[in-house]
This record gives structure tokens, sequence and C-alpha cells, in this order.
């Protein structure tokens, strides 16, 4: 599929430097010379990415930008400016715009790096409707986000032992993922109309976690005031799900295995043996094989749930999954709050992409909640990440090959930028986060011809 780029400009070489730096079969090139010529263009087709002039002969590419926007709130667009009007460029990025460009080009690395990477954002969203669309026909089922080719091999996995009424482990670190694959492996099965009972086993003591697999008798312990169906009984014909299997005290343990090859279960308080039929998930996020090893954990029960198992892989050894899985929690929470913050800059897709994820899923998704809660509607920088915006820019590769002074140099532009956008502009707050002192910080942006909000 081609990407479809508008290039808004009234200069012909500009829009020949695009057309040539755009060239190849990736694209579908269209171009527009005025704001008339462009609102026809977008009306008969949808773009991927508009390029467009801020000063154009009929009007003023911003408004034209804003115009869109109100129809199409996700449509990327990239603003091209003259030196003299950044300061619009910058207040422009804030209201949605995904990036700015100063004329005259200094850098086509740079215009092909932003390009790229507004495509690919573009791609996402586009995935992410996709996924919807698909998922709105079969109602119960999660929305997965499963870019990278790791987690295709675990979706397809899942795919292949859903119809099948097979035990599954689910592995993996913690925030991986793994109650919401269990769910779409319930969601997925022919048990997907019957309930879907789950129980976390680390988080209840021993004899409540029994009583509520079991259930129980009107007096089977001093506070059985009435007969209590367990989940065993309430999951037949539909599928149990034990999270945190690892955690099972040894008695559970031996009880469960009996329900396993027996089938069947007596509620507390009683010997009646009654039989359910429930398809089995269980999900560890410590090594089974090694508590066994350690004894924790019975081996006849070990190789009764090891059938198949379903591993999950922690998000850094997944990045592909990073900046699509951030843009759909981006949708999800502006949804959930009725915002529109977003999209994210540049520099945040970079920050997300680069951070280390160490609660996986779980960190990204409440990283991007508080940045939609922080945020003013519009676009996010890193700062908004929390701890991970605070890093200082990280030294890139080129970067380090540079004489030393100019390398420092790079560096405090990326420092003050990112430092003005986490503070809105505000010199004060700017120079308190810092630890300059003001006249320095006017100093230091002035010296690195940054832009000051008006
Ligand atoms: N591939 C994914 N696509 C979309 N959302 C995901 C994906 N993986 C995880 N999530 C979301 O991330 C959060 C954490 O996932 P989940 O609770 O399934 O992880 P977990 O492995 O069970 O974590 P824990 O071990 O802490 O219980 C959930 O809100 C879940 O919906
Ligand atoms: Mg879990």
């Amino acid at each position: 599929m081609k990407s479809r780029v508008l290039i808004v400009d009234d200069d012909p070489f500009t829009r020949k430097l695009f057309q040539g730096l755009l060239r190849g079969n990736a694209f579908a090139l269209q171009t527009a010379i005025n704001v008339a010529d462009a609102r026809k263009a977008l009306r008969a087709t949808d773009f991927n990415l508009v390029i467009l002039d801020q000063r154009l002969p009929d009007g003023n590419g911003l408004d034209l930008f804003s115009e869109v926007r109100s129809e199409r709130p996700r449509q990327l667009a990239i603003l091209i400016t003259g030196h003299a009007e950044v300061r619009d460029a910058v207040r422009a990025v804030r209201e949605g715009l995904f990036d700015y460009l100063t004329k005259p080009f200094e850098n086509l690395e740079e215009l092909e790096a932003v390009i790229g990477k507004a495509l690919e954002m573009d791609r996402a969203y586009r995935e992410i409707d996709i996924l919807r669309e698909t998922l709105e026909a079969r109602p119960g089922a999660p929305l997965i986000i499963s870019c990278s080719s790791a987690m295709e091999k675990v979706m397809l996995e899942v795919r292949q032992a859903a119809p099948l009424d097979t035990t599954v482990l689910i592995d993996g670190e913690s925030g991986t993922g793994k109650e919401i694959i269990a769910k779409q492996i319930h969601a997925l099965s022919k048990r997907a109309k019957q309930p879907l009972l789950e129980i976390n086993c680390g988080a209840l003591p021993e004899s409540l976690l029994e009583a509520t697999l079991f259930g129980y008798e009107k007096g089977a312990f001093t506070s059985a005031a009435k007969m209590t169906s367990g989940y065993f009984e309430e999951a037949d014909g539909g599928t149990l799900f034990l999270d945190e299997i690892a955690d099972m005290s040894p008695k559970l343990q031996a009880s469960l295995l009996r329900v396993l090859q027996e089938r069947s279960f007596a509620r507390l308080g009683s010997t009646v043996q009654r039989p359910s039929d429930f398809r089995l998930i269980c999900a560890t996020n410590k090594s089974l094989e090694l508590e066994m090893q350690a004894g924790n954990f019975r081996a006849d029960l070990y190789y009764r749930i090891n059938v198949v198992v379903v591993r999950l892989p922690p998000l850094r050894q997944r990045r592909e999954d990073v900046v699509p899985m951030a843009l759909f929690f981006l949708d999800y929470f502006n949804r959930k709050f009725g915002k529109q913050a977003g999209p994210f800059t540049p520099e945040a897709i970079a920050a997300l992409e680069c951070a280390p994820w160490p609660g996986n899923v779980r960190e990204l998704k409440h990283a991007v909640e508080r940045a939609v809660v922080i945020n003013a509607d519009g676009p996010i920088a890193p700062s908004s990440f929390g701890i991970l915006g605070k890093g200082l820019p990280s030294i890139t590769e080129s970067a380090s090959l540079l004489p030393y002074r100019e390398a420092q140099e790079d560096f405090q532009r990326a420092y003050f930028k990112n430092l003005l956008e986490s503070t809105d502009g505000n010199i004060s707050e700017a120079a308190r986060l810092s630890g300059i002192a003001r006249q320095n910080v006017y100093g230091h942006i002035e010296r690195l011809g940054l832009v000051m909000k008006s």
C-alpha cells in the first residue's frame, strides 16, 4: 500500500524538493499550490500525511490544518515555516500538528526522518482502527496489539490453542499481558458464551482460596451461613483461569491435582463428588520449573498444566509493539476522559521506544494515562511520561563523533527544548526545575536560537 502524501506549497522549488525526496514506489504524491487547491484534494483523498506551507497565496496553512483536523482529528501534518514564523509553528505543534520544519532546509536527513515518523504513526493509527473494527464484530474479545514478530507468534499460538480444550499455561513477567491473553483464549474458544472465572492464587489466604474454588455447604465452617457454589462448579461448561498458580499452597496443589484427575470435586463439608467440565488456563510470572526444582511446586501438577505453554516476551524484547500500544492507549484514555491529547511529538516517540519498561505493558499503559491526564489537549512531549522524560537526552551515535563543542551544543539544545516544552515555556519554572538562574536560562535560549512561547 502506497503512502498518500499531499504537498501544499506555492513555491515550485519546495514542491520539487519533496517530490525528489519522496519519489519511488512507496509513495503516491499529490501537490497543491494554494488553500483552495488543497481543500479539493483533501475532499477527494484520505491522505496519510499532509505537508503544508504556512504562508499560501490565498490563506494560511495553519488555518487549513485546523479546518482539516476538525473533520479528521488524526490527520497527520507537517508545517513548513520560515525562520521568522517559528513562534507560530511552535504554537501549532501544541495544537496538534505532528511537527514543523523551517525553511531553508539544511538537513535533508532530518526531513526524511520526520516524514518517516509521521507515516509510521499514521500506519499505527490505521492498524488500531482495523483491529477495533474486526473486534467489534466479536464482542467480549479484548483488543490486543501485536505488531512485533514475537507477539505475532504468540497470537498464532493463541489462535491455534483457543478452540481446542487443552490446558494452557501462560508464562511471562509481570505486566506482559497474561490476563488479557487468558481472556482472549476464552473469547476465541467454543466456550466463549459460557462464563470465565478468574482467581489470583497469590492474593487469597489458603482457606479462602479453597472455599472460593470448591464452594461449601451450609455449616461447613463457622461462617458458612448458606450453601455457596465455588468456581469449579460455576466454571462448568466454561473456563477457569488460575492466575499466579505458583503461589498455590502445597495442600491446595494436591486438591487441584485430584480435581483435574477426576474431573470432579466436592464442596467443602460434603463428600458428594460433582462432575465439572471446565477448561483450565493457568498463568505464572515465576518459573514453574525452578519452583518445582526448589520443591515448592508439585511435579505431577506441573506436568498436568504444562500442556500448551504460551510465553509472553517482556516488552523490551518486542520494541516494535511500543509505539502502536502507546497510540492505542492514547486513544483509549482520550475516549475515557473525553480529551484530545496527542499526538506524541517525535521526541516523545523516541523516548517511548528507548525506555526499558521494567513493568512492561502495564507500565506503558500507566505512563500514557498519566500523560493524557496531565496534558492539556494537544501534543505530548517526553516530559509527560514522568521519570522517563526527566532523563537527559541520550547521546546519539553521531553525536559521539562530533567535535566536543558541537556535541555539547546539541545536548544543550535538546535539553533546553525539552525543558521549555515541559514547562510550557514558563521561564521561572524552567529555572526552578533545572537549577539554573533565570537570567542564564534566557541566555542559553538566546544563544541556542530556541523559540520562546509568546
Ligand atoms: N498486547 C496488548 N495489547 C493491548 N493491551 C495490552 C496488551 N498487553 C497487555 N495489555 C494491557 O496491559 C495491562 C497489563 O496486562 P495484564 O494485566 O494482562 O498483564 P499480566 O501479565 O496479567 O500482569 P501481572 O503479572 O501484573 O498480573 C492490562 O491493562 C492489559 O489490558
Ligand atoms: Mg495478571
